[in-house]
């Protein structure tokens, strides 16, 4: 089966309102008339209403970078998924290496934040079930980091990741979902994971999926990598058999740039 791949840019904590809407009017034209590829951009939630107006029209779609388990409430500072889907929203990243919280909060010998947003996999998974709930498709991501790589551990801590993560889908759901294999050692760092160890992983996830859901979904889902994907290696990345597309973080911010990847996946 062939999948349709998927390129998304997370702009993270990048772009005011103005900047947003100056970057997709600059990408449109560049990527005008690209059918065959999912572009999706995650602008951040302050900018999402806007950036979802100038695309209208395109070939471009948005995503929110993070969402709730919750419609509405007393929930200071969270984002229902019915306020996604309001600006526009089709996609939301969840479980970003960033918002993820794997080892307690401060390291209080080095004085340094390990834990910024506390994300575990269960709530992972909680944000995932409600997004599909409210009419979103989650990108899942999941990834290793240095230190569980060196010790050998990558195809455990994302088999466990996974297991969690994915867990509890309707059939249906499952055939949306959107992974993306994030070695977090290789975001932002310009350090991007070798393609055939890319390509190993995302196999690997391809296998939890196809335990737990079956060949049909494996066979459906698409899985992304992400982890300083640029213009220069993602055609090498992009025709690995099971890597379906990538989720960009710094190259997504250049409009001429994004669409070069964008271009790497037809
Ligand atoms: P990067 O970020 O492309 O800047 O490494 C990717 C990501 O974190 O999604």
């Amino acid at each position: 089966m062939s999948r349709k791949p998927f390129i998304a840019g997370n702009w993270k904590m990048n772009k005011t309102i103005d900047e947003g809407i100056a970057l997709v009017n600059e990408l449109k034209p560049l990527v005008a008339g690209i059918d065959n590829v999912d572009i999706a951009v995650c602008p951040t939630f302050v900018a999402l209403a806007k950036v979802g107006d100038a695309i209208k029209g395109s070939n471009i779609t948005i995503g929110g970078q993070n969402t709730f388990w919750k419609e509405s409430g007393a929930w200071t500072s969270q984002v229902s998924p019915k306020f996604l889907v309001d600006a526009g929203c089709k996609w939301v990243i969840i479980g970003h290496s960033e918002t993820r919280g794997r080892f307690g909060t401060v390291d209080d010998e080095l004085g340094k934040v390990l834990d910024y947003f506390g994300e575990k996999d269960v709530t992972v998974n909680m944000k995932a079930k409600f997004a599909f709930e409210n009419g979103l498709i989650p990108i899942i991501a999941c990834g290793e980091m240095l230190a569980e790589r060196e010790a050998g551990k990558t195809d455990e801590v994302i088999a466990a990741q996974m297991k969690t993560d994915l867990a509890g889908f309707t059939k249906d759901q499952a055939m949306k979902m959107v992974i993306a294999y994030e070695p977090v050692w290789a975001i932002g760092t310009g350090k991007t994971c070798d393609s055939d160890e890319a390509d190993r992983v995302c196999g690997l996830i391809r296998g939890i999926v196809k335990e737990m859901y079956g060949a049909d979904v494996a066979d459906a889902v698409r899985i992304q990598y992400g982890g300083s994907m640029n213009e220069k290696n993602a055609a090498e990345l992009l025709g690995k058999p099971n890597i379906d597309g990538g989720l960009v973080g710094g190259a997504a911010l250049v409009a001429e740039k994004f669409a070069t990847i964008i271009k790497s996946a037809k």
